[in-house]
């Protein structure tokens, strides 16, 4: 069995604030990120895959299926995008990156069987890098 990870860039800026929360308690919570215009941020997506090797190809994952769908499920959609404004479910929920992480291993499940429609390869995990100091993850059988 293999575990195969590749490495995606997206840049996108996004606004921290809560409605649940009051104006004051999203400042101090978010501090900067909350500031009313939005930052940006060059978003670094690795997503790992899990599977047995192909004899024919020597192969666990065919990496230019993955890169379709990732494309299209992921860069395509959030790639120069105000996360809350332009993605569809960020409209109610806060863009963080554990957020996004969700959103992210949500869309390529849902497209999953469509690329891999076969038993193997699996989705295993997504990491995010939303700089290099902070690193988010999502086992995605955590995700409905
Ligand atoms: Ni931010």
């Amino acid at each position: 069995m293999f575990r195969v990870t590749r490495r995606y860039e997206f840049a996108a800026s996004h606004r921290l604030h809560s409605a649940e929360l009051s104006e004051e308690r999203n400042r101090e919570l978010y501090g900067k990120c909350n500031n009313p215009y939005g930052h940006g941020h060059n978003y670094v997506v690795e997503v790992s895959v899990r599977g047995p090797l192909d004899r024919a190809s020597g192969r666990a994952v065919d990496t230019e299926r993955l890169d379709g769908l990732v494309r299209a499920q992921v860069i395509a959609p959030f790639d120069h995008r105000n996360l809350n404004a332009e993605v569809e479910g960020f409209a109610r929920v806060v863009p963080t990156s554990e957020n996004l992480g969700y959103e992210i291993c949500r869309r390529l499940k849902r497209s999953w069987k469509e690329t891999f429609p076969g038993e193997w390869p699996k989705l295993e995990k997504i990491r995010i890098g939303e700089t290099p100091r902070n690193i988010f993850e999502v086992t995605a059988d955590e995700i409905e």
